[in-house]
C-alpha cells in the first residue's frame, strides 16, 4: 500500500510505557512483551499493534487471557473498551534466520538489532511509528559463555547469573522514545571505555564494545566521540544526558550506523581503524559518523519525527551538524568541497531522474528507500541555506528555540522552519518551497559592463520531475562579488542576494575596470549555475578568487567545459587547464590539501550529466586525453611533488600529513597517466613501502589500471597480507570493480564467483557491485553485460536482504540519459526485475518507478 503525507493521523492510542523480556537465544528468542496503553480518541478504536512474520503465541488484556483478537493482513487488532489498558504479548523470533538484518539479527556470533525504520515490528507487536513515545524497560536473559555482554537502551539497572548457566541484565531508558531508537546487542565483546564530563558536571561512562581483535582499532571511534561531545555543547550548547553511551560495532549492516539512545549500533567500517587497515578517508568518514550518531541524541532522539516524510527533519539537520563538526577538525574549504562533490555525485542525478522526490517527499510504497542523498544531503543543504539567511547567531537561536520547545516531541520539518523563522524574525514563507519542489534549479547568470556600471541579470528555473510538471521560482541564497579584471582586486565586498524570482537583476554602481563574476560562493545554494564567463574568466578566478570553494569551483567548470567539448568533438584545447592547473601547483599561498583537490578532474559521471546524451566511451577518451597531457606537460611538477611529499616520517594523523599524502597520490595518478615508462615500478614501489592504508591503496588504485605485470603482483600480496580482514578484503574487491581497463566487467564477473564473495555481508555486495555500477565505461559497456550483470546479482540479493538490493539499483534507472540501444538494454533488465516472481517491495518501487514517465 501507499502511504501518502496527506493521511497523516494521530494516533489513536499511546503507549507511555513498555516492559520487554527477551529470553535469547539465535534459533528461537521469546519476546514478552507489557504495554501500558492510554487512549488518544474519543472513537472507540481498536489497538492496532504492527507486527511482521509474528505470530501471536499469547494475549492478555490486564492480566487475563483474550481470544477475542485478529489479524488484519500483518496488525494485530485487539478490541479494547476503557481507556487505559495493559497488554501482554508473547511471540518467537529467529534471529539467526534473519538475513535481512531488520528487527532482531545474529552478526558474526553475537546478536543485535536494527529498528529504523520499521524493524521494530519484527520483534513485538507495537504500534511502529516514530510519532508514540515510550519509556522502556528491557530485560534479556542469555547464555552467559556465549553472550557475556548485554547492553540496552537507556542506563543499566541490574543484573545477575542463573543456575542454568544463563545470565539476565535489566536496562532502563528515562527518556520516551519511539520504537524505531530501540536497541539491544547480546555478545562477546570487549570494550574500549573512556569518561566524558559534560559542562554541567554529569560523569558519561563511554565504550566501544567490539571482538577482542579488534580492540587496538578503536582510540580513533573513542577520540571522535568525545570530540564531538564537546563540540555540540560548544557551537549547539546540547549535552548528553544520560550516565553511559555505548557504540557497539557490528560486521553485518545494512547501512552506516544507527542513533539509538545511549546505544548506538555502527557498520564496522565506521568503527575500526589503524594505519595499516585504514585510509586517510576512512579515518575521516569514521570521526564524521561517530559525531553524526552522537548528535542525533538531540536531533532525532530528544526531538523526534511525527512520521517518516519528516525523516530530513532529522538527517538534513544532523548531516549539517556534523558537516559542522569535521570543517572544524581541519581545512573547512576542502570539506566544504568533498560535500558538494559528493552531492553532485548522488544527489544532483538522483533529482534528474526517475526516482527524483522533495526533502519531504509525499507519498512512498517502502520508507527505506527513501533514506537517500535527497533527504540526508539536499536536506543539509536547506538548513545551510536558512543557516546563510539568518547568520549564526541566529541560527543558533532557532535552533535553541526549536530544542527547547519540541523537546520529548514528535515534530516536523515546518516546526522547525517555523523556529527559524521567529527567531530569525526574518519570512521563511517562499524558502518552504525547498520540502515541497524536487529538481535542481539552474540558474543562468550573465554580467553586462558598461561606464561604471554593472548589471547582473539572473535568471532561474526549476526542471520537471517525476508528478510535478511545472515549478515555481525558488528562494536561493547567492554570495556574491565582483573582481576586476585588470588589477585582479575585489570590486566592493561580497555580497548575499536572494534571488526569489524567475528573473532578477542587479546593478552595481562606480565599476570602473571590467569585472569578472564569482557567484555562489561557498556553494550557497545547491544549484547549477550557467554563466557566460569565458575561459579566460574562469582562468582569471581560479588564480585570484579569495573564496576557496569558489576558486575550486572555477577550475572545474573550466575543466568541465574542456571535457564536454573534447568528449563531443573528439578533440578539445587542453591549453587553458594546463595553465591553470600549472599555477595552482605553483602558487606558494595555498594549503597543499586544497591544491590536491583543485587539480583534480571531475568524474567521468559528472561530465555526462552535462550531456544531452551520455556517450561512455567518448567521455573516458576525453577525460584520459586531457589527463594524459597534464601528466606529460606538467611532468616535471608532478615528480617534484612527489618526491616531495615522500617522507621518511613515520605515520601520522595530522592535517599536515593528510595532505602530503594526498597530494603524493594525485601525482603519482597523474605520472601514471603521462604513460611515463617507470609509473608502475614506482607505484610498486610506494605499495611495498608504505607504512599505511593511505598510500598502499593509492598505489594499487594505480596499478590496477596498468598493463603492467606488478599489477597482479600487487592484488595477490595485498589480498595475502589482508586475508581474514573483511574491512580491507572489501578494498580489493572495490578496487579492481573501479579499474579503468578494459577488461574490468570480465574481472568483476570473475570476482562475483570468488570464495570470499558474499551477498550476504552488505559491505561485500556494494564493494563489487557496488562499485561496478557507478564505473561508467565498465558499466555502460554497448553490449549490455554490466546491465544483465547488476540486475542477477540484485534478483539474487533481494531474496536475503531486499534493502540493499533496492540501494543499488539506481544506476538502471538512468537510461533516459543513454542511446536508444543502451536504453533498451537497461529497460530490459528493469523490466526482468519487476517481472520476478516474489519480489519485494522495496526492489519493486525502485524499479518500477525508474521504468515510469
Ligand atoms: N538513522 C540512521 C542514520 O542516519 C540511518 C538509518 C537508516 N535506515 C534505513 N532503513 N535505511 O544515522
Ligand atoms: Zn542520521
Amino acid at each position: 500500500a501507499v502511504h501518502r503525507r496527506e493521511d497523516y493521523r494521530p494516533p489513536a492510542w499511546l503507549v507511555p510505557e513498555v516492559a520487554l523480556d527477551l529470553a535469547l537465544d539465535p534459533a528461537a528468542t521469546r519476546v514478552r512483551a507489557r504495554l501500558t496503553v492510554t487512549r488518544n480518541s474519543e472513537a472507540s478504536e481498536p489497538l492496532r499493534l504492527d507486527g511482521e512474520g509474528l505470530t501471536p503465541l499469547s494475549i492478555s488484556v490486564d492480566g487475563v487471557a483474550v481470544n477475542d483478537w485478529r489479524m488484519e493482513g500483518e496488525q494485530l487488532v485487539i478490541p479494547l473498551a476503557g481507556a487505559a489498558h495493559v497488554i501482554e504479548t508473547e511471540v518467537e523470533i529467529a534471529p539467526e534466520r534473519n538475513t535481512q538484518l531488520m528487527g532482531l539479527y545474529a552478526s558474526g556470533g553475537n546478536l543485535c538489532t536494527q529498528c529504523e525504520a520499521e524493524g521494530f515490528r519484527r520483534i513485538t507487536f507495537f504500534p511502529d511509528r516514530p510519532d508514540v513515545l515510550a519509556t522502556y524497560r528491557v530485560r534479556m536473559t542469555a547464555d552467559k559463555a556465549r553472550y557475556p555482554v548485554l547492553l540496552a537502551n537507556g542506563d543499566p539497572v541490574a543484573s545477575g547469573d542463573n543456575d542454568d548457566g544463563t545470565h539476565w541484565a535489566e536496562w532502563h531508558d528515562p527518556f520516551p522514545k519511539p520504537s524505531y531508537l530501540f536497541a539491544l546487542v547480546a555478545g562477546d565483546l570487549a570494550c574500549n571505555r573512556g569518561t566524558f564530563t559534560t559542562g554541567s558536571g554529569r560523569e558519561v561512562e563511554l565504550g566501544i564494545w567490539v571482538r577482542a581483535s579488534d580492540l587496538p582499532k578503536t582510540d580513533h571511534a573513542l577520540d571522535a566521540l568525545k570530540l564531538a561531545m564537546a563540540w555540540d555543547e560548544r557551537v549547539y550548547g546540547r549535552e548528553y544526558d544520560l550516565d553511559v553511551f555505548n557504540i557497539v560495532a557490528v560486521d553485518d549492516f545494512n547501512f552506516g550506523a544507527m542513533e539509538n539512545k545511549g546505544l548506538n549500533i555502527f557498520n564496522s567500517r565506521y568503527i575500526l581503524a589503524d594505519p595499516d587497515t585504514a585510509t586517510d578517508y576512512d579515518y575521516d568518514a569514521i570521526a564524521a559518523v561517530v559525531a553524526h550518531e552522537y548528535f542525533h541524541n538531540w536531533s532525532g532522539n530528544r526531538v523526534t519525527c511525527r512520521d517518516w516524510f519528516q525523516l530530513s527533519l532529522k538527517e538534513g539537520f544532523t548531516v549539517f551538524r556534523d558537516q559542522g563538526f569535521s570543517a572544524d577538525q581541519g581545512s573547512a574549504a576542502v570539506k566544504r568541497i568533498e560535500d558538494v562533490r559528493g552531492l553532485r555525485a548522488s544527489q544532483f542525478p538522483e533529482d534528474a531522474g526517475p526516482l527524483a522526490h522533495p526533502v519531504r517527499p509525499e507519498s512512498y510504497l517502502e520508507i527505506s528507500n527513501f533514506y537517500t542523498s535527497t533527504i540526508y544531503n539536499k536536506g543539509a543543504e536547506l538548513i545551510r541555506m536558512m543557516a546563510t539567511i539568518l547568520g549564526p547567531v541566529k541560527f543558533r537561536a532557532g535552533s535553541d528555540l526549536y530544542f527547547d520547545r519540541f523537546d520529548g516531541t514528535a515534530a516536523t520539518c515546518e516546526d522547525f522552519v517555523a523556529c527559524m523563522e521567529e527567531a530569525g524574525d526574518v519570512d521563511l514563507s517562499r524558502f518552504r518551497l525547498w520540502y515541497s519542489q524536487a529538481g535542481t534549479p539552474r540558474v543562468s547568470a550573465s554580467l553586462a559592463h558598461d561606464g561604471g556600471r554593472a548589471t547582473l541579470r539572473l535568471a532561474q528555473q526549476v526542471p520537471p520531475t517525476p508528478g510535478q510538471a511545472h515549478k515555481q521560482a525558488m528562494v536561493l541564497p547567492l554570495r556574491i562579488r565582483l573582481f576586476g579584471a585588470e588589477t585582479g582586486q575585489p570590486l566592493g565586498p561580497e555580497q548575499l542576494i536572494l534571488l526569489d524570482e524567475a528573473n532578477q537583476s542587479i546593478v552595481f554602481e562606480g565599476v570602473a575596470e571590467r569585472p569578472v563574476l564569482s557567484i555562489n560562493r561557498g556553494f550557497s545554494a545547491p544549484v547549477t549555475i550557467e554563466s557566460d564567463r569565458t575561459a579566460a574568466d574562469l582562468a582569471f578566478l581560479a588564480r585570484n578568487d579569495d573564496d576557496p570553494f569558489a576558486r575550486y569551483e572555477a577550475m572545474q567548470q573550466l575543466m568541465l567545459d574542456t571535457l564536454v567539448a573534447g568528449a563531443i568533438e573528439g578533440d578539445a584545447d587542453h591549453r587553458a587547464v594546463i595553465d591553470a592547473v600549472g599555477d595552482t601547483l605553483d602558487d606558494p599561498a595555498l594549503d597543499p590539501a586544497f591544491i590536491a583537490e583543485a587539480v583534480l578532474l571531475p568524474s567521468e559521471s559528472f561530465v555526462g550529466d552535462q550531456l544531452s546524451m551520455v556517450d561512455p566511451e567518448a567521455i573516458f577518451r576525453a577525460r584520459e586525453a586531457l589527463r594524459g597531457d597534464l601528466g606529460r606537460a606538467l611532468t616535471d611538477r608532478w615528480r617534484t611533488l612527489y618526491e616531495a611529499h615522500t617522507t621518511t616520517a613515520a605515520y601520522q594523523y595530522t592535517p599536515a600529513a593528510k595532505a602530503s599524502r594526498r597530494i603524493r597520490n594525485v601525482a603519482l595518478g597523474y605520472i601514471a597517466a603521462s604513460g611515463a615508462a617507470d609509473a608502475a615500478e614506482l607505484a610498486f614501489r610506494q605499495f611495498e613501502r608504505a607504512d599505511n592504508m593511505t598510500d598502499r591503496q593509492g598505489a594499487l588504485a594505480t596499478l590496477v589500471n596498468s598493463d603492467s605485470d606488478l599489477r597482479e603482483a600487487a592484488l595477490d600480496i595485498f589480498y595475502n597480507r589482508y586475508a581474514g580482514n573483511p574491512l580491507v578484503l572489501d578494498k580489493w574487491f572495490q578496487t579492481q570493480a573501479l579499474s579503468a581497463r578494459a577488461d574490468t566487467p570480465a574481472v568483476v564477473a570473475a570476482l562475483a564467483e570468488h570464495p570470499d564473495f558474499t551477498l550476504a555481508n552488505p559491505n561485500r555486495a556494494r564493494s563489487l557491485i557496488g562499485a561496478f555500477a557507478v564505473n561508467q565505461r565498465a558499466f555502460n559497456q554497448a553490449d549490455g553485460a554490466g546491465y544483465r550483470f547488476l540486475a542477477d546479482q540484485l534478483i539474487a540479493l533481494d531474496k536475503l536482504n531486499p534493502q540493499t538490493a533496492a540501494k543499488l539499483l539506481p544506476p538502471l534507472g538512468r537510461w533516459r540519459r543513454f542511446d536508444a540501444a543502451r536504453a533498451a538494454l537497461m529497460r530490459a533488465e528493469l523490466e526482468r526485475i519487476v517481472g520476478t516472481a516474489g519480489l519485494s517491495k522495496d526492489l519493486f518501487e525502485q524499479a518500477s518507478k525508474s521504468l515510469e514517465g
